[in-house]
């Protein structure tokens, strides 16, 4: 039995246990930025991937490109862990719902109205992010808002009318919600009428179930009711006139990818594989490259990310004590408000999250607003590993030269005797300068296969007294 000590080395960056990078910093999250090209996947991604495998975790890996896929084969024979990967792709036989599983996993909370309208609105916000611009501002947040409450109104008459919540339902719902004039004459159609409206409407049929099904005793369900029947005869229906084809279409947008292809055939059916399986050493490769299949693959992986995140959260470590990882290439194209969550309590569930992506401005503009920074830099600031590779982004050079920070450097080149005269031949300058990023070496035979990369951890005084190191990765 592996033994899982926090303070267990996973690589040795010296012989020097101050250079050592352990699964205590590697659960608190490691962010590597590099250009195209840069030694990003080949060099420092690779080194940490296959410590990993080597030390028995189990994972998930997003892709965002096609050979990502061939890329963890290798990894996994070079480990002898190729009979832990599961490979999630067009062609296997797996299959996630992800409404379903919400529905019907273990553990309070499942199946909550709250959490499969979170689960939607995170859909619509890949979406939206997907499609250029992350929103965030006033009225983004009017309409967030409204869509928000129509799914919650959706999945609760559902529910009281015992109906499947499926995304199929909930389009039938919108479709058929009466209209201002229809309601308006409600009260004086007779019961038999209105019996008749709900054999024809879908709606209206809903509502009459659930106001059935209504057991008496129940406060609670009659109050929900209440809600739920006002909502679809009044507020919904006399909606201002923009305002209800726009939720209407919001809906029916996020919904529209899991009609056909990928989403359709093994993400909107049946359940036979668990986020969970990575806690007993199973790597999940979501072989659906996002160069592949584009909006429909940052939905699939985005969604299994999410819910394999809320997993993990839930997941008890002294059962599964085992670390687990999730990588995600190109991370800024699988972004979420959840990260930022997720991150903070990362370290108690033992969870190592690696992102790779190019670099700063990347994930501002996948963030979107008028002020994506505070996010991003809070998302940053929960990844403790920082690696940087050679970069020509000059946000991202001055942020990590900015982090790093700046120290008294001798600047004149003569000794410095005592302290007092110290400063006057000093100046305060950036440890690493941002230009220094543009031209670390990034592997390939020009470089004799060796990646360099700049490495910080949060609060880490590396062996010779410095807060970064700038290390080398062999490619091979
Ligand atoms: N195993 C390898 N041996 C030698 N060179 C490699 C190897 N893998 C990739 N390269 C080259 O090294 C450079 C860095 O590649 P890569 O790690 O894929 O960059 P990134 O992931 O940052 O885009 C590229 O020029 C690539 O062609
Ligand atoms: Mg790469």
């Amino acid at each position: 039995m592996e033994s899982y000590d926090l303070d267990k080395w996973l690589i040795k960056f010296s012989n020097n246990p101050r250079d050592f990078w352990t699964i205590r910093d590697a659960v608190k999250g490691t962010q590597i930025f590099g250009g195209i090209g840069s030694g990003k996947s080949s060099g420092s991604g690779k080194s940490i991937a296959k410590a990993f495998l080597r030390n028995g975790f189990g994972g998930l890996v997003l892709c965002a490109k096609p050979d990502e896929r061939k890329n963890w084969e290798e990894y996994a024979r070079q480990t002898n862990r190729e009979n832990d990967l599961i490979i999630f792709s067009e062609g296997s036989e797996y299959e996630f719902n992800p409404l379903q599983y919400e529905m019907t996993r273990s553990g309070k909370g499942a199946g909550e109205v709250f959490n499969l309208t979170n689960l939607f609105m995170e859909i619509y916000k890949m979406g939206n992010r997907f499609s250029g611009g992350g929103g965030g501002g006033e009225s983004e947040r009017y309409w967030d808002n409204a869509l928000r409450r129509c799914i919650n109104r959706m999945i609760q008459l559902l529910g009281l009318a015992e109906e499947e919540i499926s995304i199929r339902n909930m389009r039938r719902l919108l479709s058929a919600a009466p209209l201002e004039h229809e309601v308006d004459g409600l009260a004086e159609m007779s019961e038999e009428e209105i019996s008749n409206w709900g054999d024809s409407n879908y709606c209206m049929g809903c509502i009459i179930q659930a106001g059935n099904n209504l057991d008496e005793e129940n406060e609670e369900a009659a109050e929900e009711f209440t809600l739920i029947s006002d909502y679809f005869l009044r507020e919904f229906a006399t909606l201002p006139e923009k305002t209800r084809p726009t939720i209407v279409e919001s809906f029916l947008g996020l919904a529209e990818p899991f009609t056909s292809g990928i989403l359709r055939r093994h993400f909107a059916q049946s359940t036979n594989l668990y986020p969970e399986i990575t806690f007993d050493g199973k790597i999940i490769i979501l072989d659906f490259p996002v160069k592949e299949y584009l909006a429909a693959g940052v939905y699939a992986q985005g969604i299994f990310k999410l819910l394999w995140q809320q997993a993990t959260e839930r997941r008890n470590t002294k059962e599964y004590p085992l670390p687990i990882f999730l990588w995600v290439d190109e991370s800024q194209l699988f972004l979420s408000d959840y990260d930022q969550i997720f991150q903070t309590t990362a370290r108690s569930s033992r969870a190592c999250t690696v992102f790779l992506s190019q670099n700063l401005s990347n994930y501002y503009v996948s963030i979107g607003g008028a002020n994506p920074r505070p996010k991003a830099d809070s998302l940053l600031g929960n990844l403790s590993t920082k690696i940087y590779h050679a970069n020509n982004d000059a946000v991202t050079n001055e942020w990590a030269a900015r982090t790093i920070g700046k120290s008294f450097m001798n600047i004149t080149g003569v000794s410095v005797g005592d302290s007092q005269s110290a400063s006057l031949n000093q100046q305060l300058h950036y440890q690493v300068e941002p230009r220094e990023f543009t031209t670390l070496m990034s592997g390939g035979a020009s470089n004799d296969n060796i990646v360099e990369g700049v490495i910080t951890i949060s609060g880490r005084e590396w062996s010779d007294g410095k807060n970064y190191r700038k290390a080398k990765f062999k490619q091979d």
